[in-house]
């Protein structure tokens, strides 16, 4: 009976070592995922937006050699070919228009269009405000700095926007429903479309918003990534991740973040782990 009983044990404590090595790293929905570095060596990369059309990342980085100026490139998610773009004056903010099948480039003096052919950006006329960042739902939205004005862009012209006006906002995106979400050194804000309201989500230190294929909404904060489930209008935490710059969602659903020197792809595994860690979830 002894010797049973001590066998058990010995095979308990191995299994339980093993799965807790197995789940010392990043979890996602209770599965454990590998990081896979898409780009090394890349100076705070912010803004990232990727054309799923084409399966490419853009996004923006400082070059460390010129001070705190800030450059926009690519890389080709299949190919991993990186590019830096020309043209463009302190290029920082991206978005891709899904419809148009139109990248939007913003840089220090407005907003600009990539061509693939070139690899070059081109000032649209209309907009010469220092871009912070571009929001594609329809009409393309942007938000200014240092004033963090909302615009809205459409018929060759910008109008700031009506919700926004007695408002500071950094980042802005809109929900399927055209709610209106947007984060100052406040928090995180929605402005509900139906009953033309303000609500409050959580004093989260935002520093992107963005959304996936089927339009859902993710953001991250230098702590991690977060989800917007405008169903039951809860924000959760996806992952815990240390010192994120930004984040987008691929088409099939994979999360790609930045660091603060690379750009790291979640390619979730086939371990399943039970997560202790209480998962932070603030009811609206
Ligand atoms: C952020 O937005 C909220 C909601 O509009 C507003 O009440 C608050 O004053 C803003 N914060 C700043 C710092 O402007």
């Amino acid at each position: 009976m002894k010797i049973i009983g001590l066998f058990v044990l010995f095979a308990y404590s191995v299994v339980a070592r093993v799965i807790d090595e197995t789940c010392d790293g990043v979890i996602v929905h209770n599965i454990y995922h590998n990081k896979e570095i898409i780009k090394e060596d890349i100076n705070s990369a912010y803004q990232l937006a990727i054309d799923y059309d084409k399966n490419t990342l853009f996004f923006s980085y400082s070059k460390a050699d010129v001070g705190s100026m800030f450059n926009s490139a690519y890389i080709n998610l299949k190919t991993n070919e990186y590019k830096e773009i020309e043209g463009i004056n302190g290029g920082f903010a991206n978005a891709v228009d899904g419809q148009t099948k139109t990248v939007y480039l913003g840089g220090s003096d407005g907003i600009y269009k990539f061509d693939y052919e070139t690899c070059r950006a081109t000032h649209i006329d209309g907009v010469n405000d220092n871009t912070w960042q571009i929001f594609i739902k329809k009409n393309i939205y942007y938000t200014t700095y240092p004033d963090e004005y909302v615009y809205v862009y459409k018929n060759s012209q910008s109008e700031r926007v009506p919700e926004m006006l007695e408002t500071k906002a950094m980042l802005v995106a809109l929900d399927n429903n055209d709610n209106i979400y947007f984060s100052n050194s406040s928090g995180l804000f929605v402005h509900k479309k139906v009953k033309n309201y303000v609500i409050f989500l959580g004093d989260y230190n935002l520093n992107s918003i963005t959304n996936d294929v089927n339009g859902n909404l993710f953001f991250s904060t230098p702590e991690g990534v977060y989800f917007i489930d405008d169903k039951s209008e809860q924000v959760k935490k996806l992952v815990s991740i240390d010192n994120i710059y930004g984040v987008v969602v691929e088409k099939d659903g994979n999360i790609i973040y930045a660091s603060e020197n690379s750009i790291v792809r979640l390619k979730p595994s086939k371990t399943n782990c039970i997560v202790n860690e209480k998962h932070s979830v603030n009811v609206i």
